[in-house]
């Protein structure tokens, strides 16, 4: 089962966190790799099962740069791919889970099936999809490792 991370980062708390999640990803034995949404590898994207994107939160939702991307999303055939979402951000008021709901909204307009790595699976609960929050990134690696696990997993499930 192949898996693509796209994120974007400007000061690399982003990019962190999505690299812990391919960390996770590649434990429960995904062919998982992140990306930049500006640099793109189209056709890993393409042959990838499950799709999980990532934003700072910007103003209490994503980035303008994620928001552009978002609305070309459906262009790379992501229609029926099972996707999830996660932020960062400086507080933990700060709009996090408003910015993974926009990511959310937008896999739902193109067909995607969304999960959140969720309460089900008991503790840590992940509501909506994982928020890194504020100056000490490191302290929420291994719950973004975890999200990557169960999204693995739950792609493993659908698609194996
Ligand atoms: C223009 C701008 C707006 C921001 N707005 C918020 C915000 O509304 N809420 C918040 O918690 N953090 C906000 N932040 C902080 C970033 O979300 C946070 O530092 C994030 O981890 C940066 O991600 P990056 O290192 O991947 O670029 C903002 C940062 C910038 C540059």
């Amino acid at each position: 089962m192949n898996a693509s991370v796209l994120y974007f980062s400007q000061t690399g708390n982003t990019k962190t966190m999505a690299e812990s999640i391919v960390q996770g990803m590649q434990e429960a034995k995904a062919e998982a790799r992140a990306f930049s949404i500006e640099a793109l590898d189209e056709e890993w994207l393409r042959n990838s099962d499950c799709v999980i994107i990532g934003t700072p939160t910007y103003y209490a939702d994503v980035s303008g740069k994620m928001k552009l991307f978002l609305e070309s999303l459906s262009a790379y055939k992501v229609a029926g791919k099972l996707g999830g979402a996660f932020a960062t951000a400086q507080y933990i008021h700060g709009g996090g889970d408003i910015a993974i709901q926009t990511i959310l909204r937008h896999m739902l307009v193109c067909g995607m099936a969304v999960y959140s790595g969720g309460g089900a699976q008991g503790k840590p609960v992940i509501h909506l999809g994982p928020v890194a929050v504020g100056q000490d990134i490191d302290a929420d690696r291994q719950l973004f490792r975890l999200y990557g696990q169960r999204m693995a997993d739950k792609a493993k499930m659908l698609f194996a």
